[in-house]
């Protein structure tokens, strides 16, 4: 097989039905002109390698050639390529008004990433082996084999029927790990805090929220969870792009104020509530320091300083940029990996 050199290789053995078997975890990436094999890295570490036989079937033809495949993102990017997909076929029933298994599959903005990011994790629906430290899986326990969200849009769950194409984007975002973000520039772009009135919560809500942990001393501490969220980190309970909607606010609510009435009894009344009030003011903070900050995929973001900076230094942005002047990141990321592309040079005229 002859491969790209300095690219990161990753290694996926799919069965006839392009289902992932099993995976190397780890990158290879090639020098120019390099010759390598399993053997040298997966050898018996006590034992030479077998003598290869001149005569196996693969040496006696050309080496094969990578394939593109060209109908589908080089680098896929989660708000960009995968949400269009979910907000076609899933939200209309998943979302923060009809909220049918406690799943939310919309594009809107939490502190750090969107529901529907943090819904796979939280619901476990991409097996990706995330900071897991285990290796040597089963096969077909990791990766679109392995993941629910491949049975949820087979077309077996209530209306939800993807395209061929869909369902081939899905599954090789999954298979090249799940990101977030498909461009560097988001890097530093990332976290709007809430900040909750603490002590106030722990009034209203401690008598049946509150959990009894333990810090690294064996020392016992208190703490306010909500849906198995620690109220120090709220994730999909605050809800950035429309706080009042936000789940930490509409389930202590009555029903009649347009709350979930989660709690056995209506904690706030109405939305006159002063901590309900405080609460939503720590949100549409959160709401408004983020539509000023702006995250890599809302209209006029801009990349940081630091990006610019490293990408005008490669000569892959202009000199003289404008601050107004618009960056597609995407197409300055690519242009930035292009740079990699080995091209062998030949000494000579030719
Ligand atoms: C027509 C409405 C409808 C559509 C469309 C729909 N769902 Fe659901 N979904 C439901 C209902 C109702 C439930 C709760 C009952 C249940 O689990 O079957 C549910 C439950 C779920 C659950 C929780 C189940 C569990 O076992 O954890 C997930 C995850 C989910 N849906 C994902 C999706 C995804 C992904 C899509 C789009 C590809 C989607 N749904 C489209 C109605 C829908
Ligand atoms: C540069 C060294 C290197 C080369 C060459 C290499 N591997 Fe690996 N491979 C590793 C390392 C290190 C691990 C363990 C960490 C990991 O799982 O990625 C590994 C793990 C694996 C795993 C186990 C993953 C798991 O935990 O389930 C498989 C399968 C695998 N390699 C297949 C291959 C195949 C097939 C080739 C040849 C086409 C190959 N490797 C070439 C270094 C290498
Ligand atoms: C009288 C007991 C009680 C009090 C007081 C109470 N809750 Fe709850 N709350 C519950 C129960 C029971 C549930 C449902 C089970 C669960 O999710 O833990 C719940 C659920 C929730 C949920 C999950 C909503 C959903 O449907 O996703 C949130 C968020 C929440 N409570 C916030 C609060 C906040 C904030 C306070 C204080 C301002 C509070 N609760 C006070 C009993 C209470």
């Amino acid at each position: 097989m002859e491969l790209p050199a300095l690219q990161s290789l990753f290694f996926v053995a799919l069965d006839a039905d392009d289902k992932p078997v099993k995976r190397m975890h780890s990158f290879l990436i090639l020098q120019p002109g390099e010759t390598t094999s399993c053997v040298g890295c997966h050898e018996q570490r006590v034992k030479a390698p077998h003598p290869m036989k001149a005569d196996l079937a693969a040496l006696r033809r050309p080496p094969s050639q990578v394939q593109p495949i060209t109908d589908v993102p080089r680098v896929f990017d989660f708000p960009r390529d995968i949400q269009p997909i979910l907000s076609k076929h899933c939200v209309e029933c998943h979302n923060a008004d009809r909220t049918e298994g406690h799943v939310d599959l919309t594009g809107d903005k939490t502190i750090m990433y969107s529901m529907s990011y943090l819904t796979m994790q939280t619901r476990g629906l991409v097996s990706d082996g995330r900071n897991l430290p285990k290796s040597n899986y089963e096969p077909y326990k990791i990766g679109s084999s392995a993941s629910k969200l491949m049975t949820l849009i087979d077309g077996s769950h209530y209306d939800a029927k993807l395209s061929e194409h869909e369902a081939k984007m899905v599954r090789l975002w999954i298979e090249t790990s799940a990101t977030y973000p498909g461009t560097y520039a988001s890097l530093g772009c990332g976290t709007y805090g809430v900040g909750q009135p603490h002590g106030e919560l722990r009034k209203r809500c401690a008598s049946c929220h509150d959990k009894e942990l333990k810090n690294r001393k064996g020392e016992k501490y208190m703490e306010l969870f909500f849906r198995g969220r620690s109220v120090h980190r709220p994730g999909p309970l605050c809800n950035l792009s429309h706080p009042e909607k936000s789940r930490l606010l509409r389930g202590p609510l009555a029903k009649e104020a347009g709350g979930l009435a989660s709690c056995k009894e209506a904690v706030f009344g109405t939305k006159e509530d002063p901590l309900y009030q405080q609460m939503l003011a720590a949100i549409r903070d959160a709401h408004n320091r983020l539509n000023q900050g702006k995250r890599f995929d809302m209209p006029g973001f801009r990349p940081n300083e630091h990006y610019i900076r490293e990408m005008q230094r490669f000569g892959f942005l202009p000199k003289d940029l404008k601050p107004d002047n618009p960056i597609d990141v995407y197409a300055v990321d690519r242009a930035y990996w292009d740079s990699f592309n080995c091209r062998v040079q030949t000494a000579g005229k030719n």
